[in-house]
């Protein structure tokens, strides 16, 4: 049998583009979803019938079915959360066990680990980042630092113990030294977490081993990324960006299906652009229409319900994002949050000390010195909410489309006119390549 097909969902901004809802639409024929990057700070929004699901740790494929969902080894694990997410799952009748798996290998999220990133973030002299204070951070940190806890090493009871009391005496000593923070008690720590390993047992499989044996038997896979390329701790606007590789190359590393057996990336890319947390944000709308996208967009963190910041869509970074994560396809979501617009600026080109360039900054206050070349696109202005074929949107809605196909070389492929899963535009052409018929 000839080997699965395979399609990585990335987001191209930072965060927030709609990769739940995208997942969820690709469930319908890939028999597989694996989380590949991220922790509990990405928040993903599935609404399937007007019923509303916020998935953290948990791969949208949980939604579907008869799929199956992978938390992979590039993921960072709270037991404590991820037991919390899987009691609401099952609360709303959504089955968990046979079809849920978490990688022996991912990296466990500590309280430590939230008590040295309160620290870091509010430290004086410290960069602030705006994270979403979750442990995903110092996390990454240990694991890195070659002296983190993997899920295996959770159940592992008496390791288990005495990981938990070393990292205590040292963080306790590191955070109260630098923070001057109240110690954290490694007996009451112990018995929570080996409580949590006990749930979390019969979820743990060598998960790299699941996934390629299921390539193998020809099924197929989409890795859901979490975050979005600008926060990608290599490729996005460093240091505020997040603690892992966000960009496709990540699905690789982040899940141990190597990257011959990848086909496809599709980036995900909302009409317009917006941000949580600080740094830079070269198309950010600080006034009134800003404020406009952001009531009409609903753009509230899912996660931490901060209002997100807006502006308009930036297509040297999403040519940026194409080159880096090798996009073929894009998803362009929330195209009913433009419907009120008579014209939509779009940013064509930066400019740096009046050069035009397609580089993108290496230093965070470098795009201080971006001066973004808008295009004044034609507006719609009309309702495109529940449009469901191309044809049916507005002439203007699908040469709006066509001009973000021209400018980054990437097809369109889905067009998302409404949060739920039936607010769908699929485009043939993609449906035929990507084999969702
Ligand atoms: P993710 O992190 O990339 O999965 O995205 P989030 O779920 O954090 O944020 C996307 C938000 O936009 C969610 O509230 C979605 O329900 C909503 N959404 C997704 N697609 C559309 C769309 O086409 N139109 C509108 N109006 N909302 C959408
Ligand atoms: P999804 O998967 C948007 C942002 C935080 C902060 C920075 C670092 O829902 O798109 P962290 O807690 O990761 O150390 O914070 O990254 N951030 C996100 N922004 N969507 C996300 O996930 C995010 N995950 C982290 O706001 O600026
Ligand atoms: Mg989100």
């Amino acid at each position: 049998m000839s080997r699965g097909r395979t399609a990585v969902i990335v987001g191209a901004q930072w965060g927030d583009e709609g990769k739940g809802k995208v997942v969820d639409v690709l469930t319908r024929t890939f028999s597989i979803v694996a989380r590949y990057a991220g922790g509990h700070n990405a928040g993903h929004t599935v609404i399937i019938d007007g019923k509303k699901f916020i998935l953290q740790l948990v791969p949208g494929g949980i939604l579907r079915p008869g799929c199956i969902s992978v938390v992979g080894n590039g993921v960072v694990i709270d037991p404590l959360a991820f037991l919390k997410e899987v009691a609401s799952l099952r609360a709303a009748g959504v089955k968990v066990d046979g079809n849920l798996f978490v990688s022996n290998r991912a990296q466990i999220i500590l309280p430590y680990h939230r008590m040295m990133e309160l620290g870091s973030e509010n430290a004086p002299g410290r960069v602030k980042i705006g994270t979403t204070s979750r442990g995903i951070g110092p996390s990454y940190e240990d694991k890195m630092g070659r002296r983190g806890l993997r899920v295996a090493d959770l159940l592992d009871t008496p390791l288990l113990r005495t990981h938990i009391e070393n990292a205590c005496r040292e963080k306790n000593m590191i955070a109260h030294a630098l923070f001057n923070s109240d110690p954290l008690d490694a007996d009451q720590m112990f018995r929570e977490y080996s409580a949590a390993a006990e749930q979390i047992a019969s979820f743990v499989r060598d998960t790299a081993l699941l996934l390629n044996r299921a390539l193998a038997d020809g099924k197929s896979i989409v890795f859901e990324g979490a975050q979005g390329t600008m926060l990608d701790i290599d490729h996005g606007t460093y240091p505020f960006v997040t603690s892992s590789s966000a960009t496709s190359g990540g699905a690789s590393t982040g899940t141990g299906v190597p990257p011959t057996s990848i086909n496809t990336v599709i980036g995900i890319t909302k009409a317009y652009c917006t941000r949580v947390g600080s740094g830079p944000f070269p198309t950010e709308l600080t006034d009134a229409q800003g404020e406009e996208l952001r009531k009409r967009g609903h753009e509230y963190g899912a996660v931490t319900g901060r209002p997100r910041r807006t502006g308009w869509l930036d297509l040297p970074l999403l040519r940026y994002a194409g080159m880096i994560n090798g996009i073929s396809w894009l998803v362009v979501t929330k195209l009913d949050v433009l419907d009120h617009l008579a014209e939509i600026p779009v940013c064509v080109r930066y400019k740096i000390d009046g050069k035009e360039t397609e580089e993108v900054p290496a230093q965070a206050c470098g795009y201080e010195r971006i001066e973004c070349v808008y295009r004044n696109m034609p507006g719609w202005a009309s309702p495109t909410r529940n449009v469901r074929t191309v044809e049916a949107l507005p002439k203007a809605a699908r040469e709006y489309l066509a001009f973000i196909e021209q400018e980054t070389g990437a097809r369109v492929g889905i067009i998302s006119t409404g949060p739920d899963r039936e607010q769908t535009v699929l485009v043939p052409e993609f449906v035929s390549a990507l084999g969702l018929n």
